[in-house]
C-alpha cells in the first residue's frame, strides 16, 4: 500500500534499541550452540514461546538469561553484524543502540571484550552497509548505585567514542540515587540518556529530568498522567524515545488501541518511534511505524515522527540535514 511505501522510504534513525534485545532466536540458538549453554530454548519453538511474557519483571528475566549466549569478542560482533544488516534493510542510516554492559561485567566479561566485538562490527557495517551504529551503554537500576558506578567507570577507561551516552534501565526504580553518577558521566560529555516513565509512574520521568538532567526519555509514556508534565516536556522539548510494541509486550499499555502515543505527539511533544527489543517483542522499526498508522496516524504524522528521530538523535549536524 502507500503507507508501506511512505514507512518503507522515509529516512528512519533508531533511537531506542537494545543491542542483546535484538538478538534474533537464529542468533541465540546459534551461540547456544557454540557455547552450549543450558538455560535458554535450543528451538526455535521453544526460543518463540520463550518470548512471551507474563509481565515486566517476566521480561527482564528473559532477557537477562539471553545474554548468557554472548560469551566472546566474537559473539558481540556477529550479534551487532546482524542487528546492523537488519536495521540497514529497513533503511535506517543511523542508530543509537543500548548496551547492557553491566549484565556483562557482573557475569565475568570484561568490558574491553564488549567494546572490541561491537565496535568491529560497527566498523565494519559502515563500510558494507553505510549505516552509523553509537552506543548507550547501560545498567539495571534495580541493582543499584554501585552498579552504575562500575559500569561508567569501564566506559570511561574502555570506552570509545562512538559511546554517546549513558543509561539506565531495567526494572524501574526511583532515579534520585544516580544523580551524582549521571553528573559524572555528562562531565565527561556522555549524553543523560535514561529510561524512565515507561512504568514507574510520572515521578520517574521528573526525577529524570531535575536529578539526570535527562537530554532524552526512554519511553516517558506514563507523562500522560501528569498534565503540567507534558507542558514542561512540550516546553523545553526534551524528546521521548517511544516504543509502541514494547509497551503492550511487557504489559506497561494494555491494550494497543490505548496508546499514548498519537496524544503525545499532538500534544506537541517530540517523540520518536522506535523497536526497544524488536525479535523478542515480533516486530522491527518499520511495523512500528504500520503500529503508529493503525492507531490513526496521517501520513504526515509518520513523517514527523520520523523527523523527530533525526532532530533529537546525536548525528552530526550534516548527517541531520541530509536525513530532514
Ligand atoms: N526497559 C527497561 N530496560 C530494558 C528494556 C526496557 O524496555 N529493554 C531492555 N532493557
Ligand atoms: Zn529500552
Amino acid at each position: 500500500s502507500d503507507v508501506d511505501r511512505l514507512i518503507r522510504e522515509l529516512p528512519k534513525v533508531e533511537l531506542h534499541v537494545h543491542l542483546e534485545g535484538a538478538m534474533r532466536p537464529a542468533i541465540l540458538l546459534e551461540l547456544a550452540e557454540k557455547h552450549d549453554v543450558a538455560t535458554v530454548p535450543r528451538s526455535l519453538d521453544g526460543v518463540r514461546e520463550w518470548y512471551e511474557f507474563r509481565d515486566f519483571p517476566h521480561f527482564i528475566e528473559v532477557y537477562l538469561t539471553s545474554m548468557q549466549t554472548l560469551r566472546d569478542e566474537a559473539d558481540f560482533a556477529l550479534l551487532t553484524a546482524d542487528v546492523a544488516a537488519r536495521l540497514a534493510a529497513q533503511r535506517v542510516s543511523y542508530a543509537e543502540l543500548h548496551v547492557s554492559l553491566y549484565a556483562h561485567l557482573m557475569r565475568g566479561i570484561p568490558a574491553q571484550v564488549v567494546f572490541d566485538g561491537i565496535e568491529h562490527a560497527r566498523r565494519e557495517a559502515e563500510r558494507e552497509h553505510g549505516i552509523q551504529l553509537r552506543w548507550i551503554p547501560d545498567f539495571p537500576g534495580d541493582y543499584g548505585v554501585e552498579t552504575g558506578e562500575q559500569t561508567l567507570e569501564a566506559v570511561l577507561k574502555e570506552g570509545p567514542p562512538s559511546v554517546v551516552g549513558f543509561g539506565v534501565g531495567s526494572v524501574e526504580v526511583s532515579r534520585a540515587p544516580f544523580a551524582d553518577l549521571f553528573a559524572r558521566a555528562r562531565a565527561a560529555g556522555l549524553r543523560s540518556l535514561p529510561h524512565a516513565g515507561e512504568n514507574g509512574g510520572p515521578e520517574r520521568i521528573t526525577e529524570a529530568l531535575d536529578l539526570l538532567r535527562a537530554e532524552r526519555i526512554g519511553h516517558g509514556i506514563d507523562c500522560v498522567r501528569e498534565p503540567a508534565l507534558v507542558d514542561r516536556l512540550r516546553a523545553t522539548g526534551v524528546p521521548l524515545d517511544v516504543c509502541p510494541t514494547s509497551n503492550v509486550c511487557t504489559g506497561a499499555v494494555e491494550r494497543i488501541e490505548d496508546h499514548p502515543l498519537p496524544r503525545m505527539l499532538r500534544d506537541g511533544l517530540t517523540v520518536s518511534v522506535n523497536s526497544d527489543d524488536p525479535p523478542m517483542f515480533g516486530t522491527d522499526l518499520e511495523n512500528e511505524y504500520r503500529v503508529a498508522y493503525g492507531l490513526g496516524m496521517e501520513a504526515a504524522e509518520l513523517a514527523t515522527l520520523a523527523r523527530n528521530g533525526v532532530t533529537a538523535s546525536y548525528l552530526d549536524e550534516p548527517g541531520k540535514r541530509s536525513l530532514i
